[in-house]
């Protein structure tokens, strides 16, 4: 995580610029920011914790400048941990995302040579280890080598106030150089630097850039040049509106019958993905949170409509399953981000067994994105609130389309789909009976939600939502698991939501409803019809497999609800981002 923005070349108003960059690339952290720029030969820097907000910046004019949003790894949220650091004579200045894992060893080293550290980062050995390598060799040779004494993923970037030079190196997170006519961006991300220019260079992993008057591209370890491949794009950046809402995770859970009816439309896609599907001998679906619950819920549609077996596995313990991975394999990434390290790793292992990677990400030219063999883009509309929402609809829409297509009958699919955001709409207008729901259950410490079959994803994702943006401690469990175990945790009142739509679930997980009722628990059924064993009914109704899209609706609902109510950001909750860039 953290994001990362810099900028060299004929502007001056550097400060000012860099900050912009930087609001655009909060969504990978807003635990503290700082921003560096070269001021009258040597460095300023600002850094504040919490969220960028609009700050007056006080840098005088330069033409060079960097700054960073942070998610705290190693080391509290203070001003002395955000970044940039700086080495003992203030003349460079440091931004890094990723976690030196050697960083204890290296500080070691440095301290019995006299360097004073101010913070706790892992960050901060990187400007001193340069500005000792930087006695005996110039500033390029001097980062290179540096970059070279450090393991784990990372990406660093970092200026010289005297050679006026942006340095950067990558082994794992992304970072993008922006290249215009006697100027350079850099950035986590190409979000900022679209407006500026479409010509773009992509960093590869063990490469660096150095960019000054030019661009000078370096293979690592060794320091070869090489020539820099650089593309031009003609990606507009949709922005996104808030339109009539306070927040954007509200804004978006009302996007989702406009996206669900754009996958409707999207047949031919979906029949393309559907061919590589049919040739592949095993098909791994990987994603991470929200999006793995997606391929939870499409393993149980291919098995419910296509009749396919697909192995389903959180991204970050794929690493320890792929052995079986062979070159007729098939595995396809679900992310909102397209840049989340818990998938691009794994995908990277599986294209090096000569495996086909396919990937359904809503950001366009993101890591996931660039190194696939196959892309479909979940068209989604920019995600702005952390929790996501209309991306976990639109992937849940584009499973069960590809389901339908996989058995011959995409029509099908798409008639249901159209009903579903009919159905959402509808939910959508009755928001303060859930509302009240939330008020209702608002001072309780635990709410247990549980589904089977299809539902059991809904009931983990229905969780998940509550716990990300209200805190309140939310499990998510297959009605059949409940009384191997935690059923011991049900007292009288505690909140329980049941997912009963009209499926082959309905009457065991009614069973599993009555087995909390006895035993004092408050149950709140989303189900089709009512029932006697409901002391609160939601009604969402029966549009077939739609209903497993439509029914996480007012859980999202009433997830944001609590959160408002308890005086909490909703788009920003504590210690999350939204992309996810550290292991
Ligand atoms: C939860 C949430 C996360 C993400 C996860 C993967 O609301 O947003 O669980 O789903 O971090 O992110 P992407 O989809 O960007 O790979």
């Amino acid at each position: 995580m953290c994001g990362i923005f810099g900028y060299v070349g004929k502007q001056t108003n550097v400060g000012d610029m860099v900050l912009r960059g930087l609001k655009t690339l909060e969504y990978r952290g807003y635990d503290s920011w700082g921003i560096a720029v070269k001021n009258e030969g040597k460095i300023s820097i600002e850094k504040k914790t919490g969220k960028i907000g609009n700050p007056k910046l006080s840098f005088s004019q330069s033409n060079i400048g960097i700054g960073h949003t942070r998610w705290a790894t190693h080391g509290g949220v203070t001003v002395a941990n955000a970044h940039p650091h700086l080495d003992c004579t203030g003349r460079i200045a440091i931004l890094h995302n990723g976690i030196i894992e050697n960083f204890e060893g290296i500080k070691e080293d440095l301290l019995k040579k006299g360097h004073k550290f101010v913070s706790e980062t892992d960050t901060e050995v990187f400007p001193h280890l340069l500005e000792d390598l930087e006695k005996t060799n110039d500033f390029s040779t001097a980062f290179r080598l540096a970059f070279n004494k450090i393991k784990g993923l990372n990406a660093i970037v970092g200026i010289n106030s005297e050679t006026s030079e942006i340095a950067a190196a990558k082994t794992g997170s992304p970072l993008v150089v922006g290249v215009a006519d006697g100027e350079f961006y850099i950035s986590s991300d190409s979000l900022g630097i679209v407006p500026h220019t479409k010509k773009l260079l992509f960093l590869k992993d063990n490469e660096m850039v150095i960019l000054g008057k030019n661009l000078t591209l370096l293979n690592l370890p060794e320091g070869s040049e090489k020539n820099p491949d650089i593309q031009t794009v003609d990606w507009k950046i949709e922005e996104a509106d808030i339109g009539k809402f306070q927040h954007f995770m509200h804004k978006e859970i009302y996007d989702q019958p406009k996206v669900i009816r754009g996958i409707a439309q999207r047949e031919d896609e979906i029949e393309a993905l559907s061919e590589i599907i049919k040739k592949a001998f095993g098909t791994f679906f990987i994603g991470a949170g929200t999006a793995f619950y997606a391929c939870l819920a499409g393993s149980y549609f291919f098995s419910k409509i296509a009749k396919r077996h697909v192995n389903t596995i959180a991204a970050s313990e794929f690493n320890y399953l792929e052995d079986f991975l062979t070159d007729k394999s098939l595995v396809i990434a679900f992310s909102q981000s397209g840049e989340t390290i818990d998938v691009v790793e794994p995908l990277q292992r599986a294209s090096k067994k000569g495996s086909k990677i396919a990937a359904i990400t809503n950001v366009l030219g993101s890591t996931i994105y660039r190194i696939s063999d196959f892309k479909m883009l979940i068209n989604a509309g920019p995600e702005k609130a952390v929790a996501s929402t209309k991306a976990y609809l639109a992937k849940l829409a584009i499973l069960l389309m590809t389901s339908y297509s996989l058995s011959g009958k995409i029509k099908e699919g798409s008639e249901i789909l159209l009903k579903t955001a009919e159905e959402i709409e509808r939910i959508l207008k009755d928001e303060d009976s859930l509302r009240k729901i939330a008020k209702g259950i608002k001072g309780l410490e635990n709410v247990y939600i549980i589904g089977r079959g299809p539902s059991y994803p809904s009931a983990l994702e229905g969780a998940l939502k509550i716990k990300e943006v209200s805190y309140v401690h939310a499990e998510g469990l297959s009605g059949g698991e409940l009384k191997h175990g935690p059923i011991a945790l049900i007292e009288k009142g505690t909140p329980c939501f049941v997912f009963a739509p009209n499926d082959e679930t309905y009457d065991a997980i009614m069973s599993n409803a009555s087995e909390i009722k006895a035993r004092g628990g408050m149950i709140i059924g989303v189900s089709f019809k009512n029932s006697p064993l409901f002391d609160h009914f939601i009604e969402v109704k029966d549009i077939k497999e739609g209903s497993i899209l439509s029914q996480i609706v007012p859980l999202q609902l009433i997830a944001y609800f609590l959160s408002v109510l308890k005086g909490f950001d909703p788009d920003k909750p504590r210690n999350l981002a939204k992309s996810v860039t550290v292991k």
